[in-house]
């Protein structure tokens, strides 16, 4: 009796295409001169805007990479992924939906108007209410104790010891009275878990964590591959916070048009203002880029193109 054939690996992606569609989205648009450098922190308006780099990581650890994945830059709103995976970790999904929200605020990243509407409710941990919020979440007797532990879950994840970029840090400590606001506001409303300055003083540097593009798809393909590293095959969240991570990456994860980013790929994604991206294909690969100019609502310009591109070369969209 014949055998049925082995189902090929259906939730992995095949190396030789994924060179090919990162390969050719890198020369599609690496001469593409769109967008604008994030310049609200001082820092960022310097970063050379030319930079463009692209990372794939399969979970099985193989590595893809075309241009400058090895520039480090501030990893801005990603780390909010992962200081919401520390909260997962600690406190579990419950907390997180009670005390910060998970619907979408449709509204800008450091929307006041999102904080006000809401008096303060229903702030998603990848928006700056809520990711501040978040931080305010993360357990420890000092400021020091909790950093250790959000520091140490990006790590985890990264697969080695990332550090802080101390002028983007600086400069962005010295220009982030909104968010200062923003956990003033929430802090009023009586929905702020723990000290509100403390709190964005630590997201503040979360966002100043230095990974280049092959670290944050080592990242993304760590969410891809059930939570476990697929370089270090450290498990560094539980498989079980996995749904949820991508779920609020999937409606908040590029701000207001989080709507648009789903539409063209159906993968939960996390952009930042230091122009990093990094979707997640579970099972299949995760995938980064870093490109500085950004659009109008925060978002990297070519990282988002080349991103896309990739999905589709790789049938990656589950719906
Ligand atoms: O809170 C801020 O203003 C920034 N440090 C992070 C925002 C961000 O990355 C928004 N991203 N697209």
């Amino acid at each position: 009796v014949a055998r049925a054939k082995p189902k090929p690996a259906a939730d992995t992606v095949s190396l030789p295409a994924a060179e090919a569609a990162v390969k050719a989205a890198y020369e599609r648009y690496r001469g593409l001169n769109e967008g604008k450098n994030a310049d609200y922190i001082p820092a960022l308006a310097k970063v050379p805007s030319q930079l463009f780099g692209i990372a794939l990581v399969t979970p099985h650890g193989q590595v893809v990479a075309a241009g400058d994945v090895g520039h480090a830059f501030s990893i801005q709103s990603i780390s909010k992924v992962f200081t919401l995976a520390q909260v997962l970790q600690e406190s579990g999904e419950q907390l997180v939906e009670d005390a910060v929200g998970v619907d979408a605020t449709g509204q800008a990243f450091n929307s006041i108007v999102a904080v006000e509407q809401h008096r303060g409710r229903e702030m998603n941990p990848l928006v700056n209410p809520g990711a501040i919020a978040a931080t305010g979440l993360v357990k420890g007797d000092s400021a020091d104790a909790v950093w250790a532990s959000i520091s140490r879950m990006h790590d985890a994840c990264a697969g080695r010891t990332l550090s802080v970029d101390a002028e983007v840090y600086r400069s962005e400590s010295e220009t982030n009275q909104r968010n200062r606001a923003i956990a003033m506001l929430m802090s009023a409303y009586e929905r702020f878990p723990g000290d509100p300055a403390q709190a964005v003083d630590l997201y503040t540097r979360g966002c100043s964590i230095a990974a280049n593009a092959r670290d944050l798809a080592v990242m993304a393909a760590t969410l891809a591959n059930g939570g476990r590293n697929p370089i270090t095959r450290t498990q560094a969240i539980d498989n079980r916070h996995i749904p949820g991570l991508l779920a609020v990456m999937a409606t908040a994860g590029l701000y207001d048009d989080s709507g648009k980013w789903l539409f063209r790929t159906g993968l939960p994604a996390k952009s930042g203002v230091g122009g990093g991206l990094i979707a997640v294909a579970p099972g299949r690969f995760g995938v980064a880029a870093f490109s500085p100019p950004l659009d109008a609502a925060g978002n990297s310009v070519r990282a988002q193109k080349a991103i896309i591109d990739i999905c589709r070369d790789l049938g990656a969209n589950p719906y």
